[in-house]
């Protein structure tokens, strides 16, 4: 079937059946009807709600604005006060009382704050990840919000680009299940439900691919990459409901994707037949000027218009221009009435017009924002997404004996561990990682801190580290916590150089060397891979921790001391050198793969092809052994679907989670395939010595691929499958798809 003969698979936003649909389809036609031009206008107009220099909310400049029915959202407001009183201005003082909808970034946590998705992405437990955004959801309803601007779906095997934080890493398969459970735990069950929120999939599209990781550069992919790597989370998304999606910053093969038809019109609504509301990123219609596609606000508007684009965010185009250009007939208002169709549906799905303040509520503010069960939900959520690196010597866990630890680097004492976008998360609310290691070791113990160097990027400030040794000598055990600043993996954040920032290395080389026969864990906090290549090849025991929110000390500590078992498996590889990216597991054989001649092959003079640790990759205090790997048989017909199987076993003393991951290799096809491609997973726990039979069924969708006319397709041939613990394990397991059904 061609890709532009993808059949609809989208339904309506939140799940809704058609009859719910139609019934709220009625009174926004009922309400379309009564209104002006202007007014309609207004709805498309997205403002971003004032603060002060506290960023606690003050009375807006846009009230005015409000009142004359020319705001139709405001972003960045929240609060129970704040939003009633900017509600109240709207359906007390418009001439039709329109409610306006309030959007937010609650990415990772509104007040409790949950580790950060890539962190979430490292856990690979779909329930967890779902449970997350259901109390992010909770609390952001709670306090006014209707709509948050995730989840972010953007693939990305860069990690010079800081935005990888946000997301889930570099896999397609793993991005697509991740995004359906953040849209079932952001709009719940039930729409409209005051504990939920609509969602809103971003950045469409390919913002991942920014070009030599740049923040907001350009992206320019084969439309076959395009639809095979970066396009299908967001298609996840919306046929799980996802109520709305917004536009990236970037050109997509030179345009942007704000003004995109290919992407608004063709794909979104053609193809994938979604029928919910597009706003743009932050004043992505100015920019369009900037991009060198509009010379001026009236031609920036009429591109985004009318190639697709519903809402306006902060540019303040649309409410500039959109009424002259209907007037001068560049815009059709029929296409201004399906946007505000759009927007007024979204405001209907959410009950906003019969109760336009029923999510801000002071009672269910303060029961549960930052309660002690969602508290307990993010410390769990830390604890299932660190992953061990290494553990040479079995450092970890430590023991909860150690009378004097030292806890040495920027990192051990500080709060800044909730990671960028944390909504209105607080530093002050954060367990640091010396607090979580007091509350666990009790008063038996002495921490004595020591940062020794600071994490700053380009601080060579080494005066610190003599201090630090002193305290190692002094010690029984030694954590070493070291990372990024929150600011250094986030929007507008990209480096060039993603080692350790400052002299942190300099700081680990002279602790370890201090340390002697003391046992001494490294603890990583930062948002993206980093390049650990000499951090590795010194350092006995590496926890990457990522940014572990408001409960991170406890957390950590959890896992230090071997209360939890790490679990956790990257969902991005972690370069040996920067200068490898991109390096990513999916990657394509070549003509002249590695091995094949000592010269003439596809590899480097300076460095192995492979990353330092591979996607998927994370070990855990126990060892698993996978055994009695078997296919229902060896040939099947296109239409059949294989059932492989294989026998788990914990063979280690300590309960664990392993994540069993089966990946697929077409080996010969129409076009290139990729050595192996992720097709699905199981999390599974065992005590000591159990085992577990794991099933997996290989469907003709999982085989199926884009052809080089983008048509989505099955071909007969040789199939490999292999099941491990990550992307480099598994012996390959052969089958054969016959044209004609065994
Ligand atoms: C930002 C981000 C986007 C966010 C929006 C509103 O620039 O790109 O992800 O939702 O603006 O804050």
């Amino acid at each position: 079937m061609s890709a532009q003969g993808t059949k609809q698979t989208v339904g309506q936003p939140f799940g809704l059946d058609t009859a719910q649909g139609r019934a709220l389809d009625e009174m926004v036609e009922t309400l379309l009807a009564q209104m002006t031009l202007e007014e309609k206008i207004g709805q498309m107009n997205q403002v971003a709600g004032s603060r002060d220099t506290t960023g606690a909310p003050a009375n807006t400049d846009i009230e005015d604005d409000v009142r004359q029915g020319r705001v139709g959202s405001v972003f960045n407001a929240f609060g129970v006060e704040f939003t009633r009183e900017l509600q109240t201005q709207a359906v007390a003082h418009s001439r039709l009382g329109i409610p306006l909808l309030f959007g937010y970034d609650i990415i990772h946590g509104f007040k409790t704050i949950f580790p950060i998705p890539l962190a979430q992405a490292a856990s690979w437990h779909l329930e967890g990840i779902e449970r997350a955004a259901r109390v992010m959801a909770r609390e952001g309803a709670a306090s006014g919000v209707h709509w948050t601007f995730a989840p972010m779906v953007d693939v990305a095997r860069d990690p010079r680009w800081g935005r990888v934080m946000e997301g889930a890493g570099e896999d397609t398969h793993l991005t697509s299940q991740i995004a359906r459970a953040q849209v079932r735990g952001i709009q719940g069950r039930a729409p409209g439900a005051t504990d939920t929120l609509a969602a809103c999939v971003k950045h469409y599209a390919a913002y991942g691919a920014v070009e030599a990781g740049r923040e907001y550069n350009t992206v320019d992919l084969s439309e076959w990459r395009l639809r095979s790597i970066y396009l299908p989370p967001f298609l996840a998304a919306l046929e799980e409901g996802c109520a709305s999606v917004m536009t990236a910053f970037n050109t997509l093969n030179a345009i942007p994707a704000t003004c995109h038809p290919l992407l608004l019109d063709q794909i979104l609504r053609r193809e994938w037949g979604f029928k919910g509301m597009v706003v743009t990123d932050y004043t992505a219609i100015m920019e369009l000027e900037r991009h060198g596609v509009a010379e001026d606000a009236l031609e920036a508007s009429r591109k985004a218009v009318n190639a697709g684009v519903d809402m306006d965010m902060q540019s303040g185009y649309f409410i500039k221009t959109l009424e002259e250009l209907v007037r001068c007939g560049a815009v059709e208002e029929a296409r201004i009435d399906e946007a505000v169709r759009r927007i007024l549906w979204l405001k209907a799905a959410l009950g906003l017009f019969e109760d336009p303040y029923r999510y801000a509520d002071d009672e269910r503010e303060a029961e549960c924002l930052l309660s002690d069960a969602h508290r307990r939900a993010a410390r769990e959520q830390a604890t299932e997404s660190m992953v061990l690196l290494k553990n040479e010597g079995n450092v970890l866990p430590l023991s909860d004996q150690h009378k004097k630890i030292a806890l040495i680097g920027p990192l051990g004492n500080t709060p800044r561990l909730i990671g960028s976008w944390h909504g209105n998360g607080d530093h002050d609310d954060t367990v640091t990682l010396r607090d979580g290691i007091a509350q666990r070791l009790g008063n038996g113990a002495t921490i004595m801190c020591a940062d020794g160097v600071s994490n700053q990027i380009g601080d060579t400030d080494t005066s610190g580290i003599e201090a630090a040794l002193e305290l190692v000598r002094q010690a029984d055990a030694v954590i070493l916590a070291l990372g990024e600043d929150e600011a250094f993996a986030d929007e507008a954040a990209s480096r060039t150089d993603i080692g350790l920032p400052g002299m942190q290395l300099e700081l680990a080389r002279r602790v370890l060397e201090a340390a002697g026969d003391t046992p001494v864990a490294t603890v990583l906090f930062n948002g993206r891979p980093l390049t650990l290549t000499e951090l590795d090849g010194m350092a006995p025991a590496i926890l990457e921790a990522w940014w572990p929110g408001t409960e991170a000390g406890n957390a950590v500590a959890d896992v230090l001391f071997g209360d939890v078992t790490p679990a956790g498996k990257l969902p991005m590889s972690f370069p040996r050198h920067v200068g490898q990216i991109p390096v990513y597991y999916n990657a394509f054989n070549t003509g002249r793969p590695k091995g094949v001649d000592p010269k003439y092959a596809s590899k480097y003079l300076d460095s192995p092809n492979d990353s330092l640790y591979p996607f998927g990759f994370g070990l855990s205090y126990t060892t698993f052994e996978y055994s009695a790997l078997k296919a229902s048989c060896s040939e099947i017909g296109m239409n059949d679907t294989l059932e492989v199987s294989l026998t788990v076993t914990n063979t280690g003393k300590r309960q664990g989670i392993e994540v069993v991951q089966l990946y697929l290799q077409d080996v010969s096809a129409s076009v290139v395939r990729p050595v192996r491609e992720l097709k699905d997973f199981r999390r599974i726990e065992l005590a000591p010595g159990a085992c577990a039979h794991v099933r997996f069924h290989i469907t003709p969708e999982m085989r199926s691929f884009l052809n080089a006319e983008l048509e989505t397709v099955q071909e007969p041939g040789r199939f490999h499958v292999q099941i491990g613990g990550d992307s480099t394990q598994g012996k390959p397991l052969e089958f054969h798809v016959t044209p004609h059904c065994a």
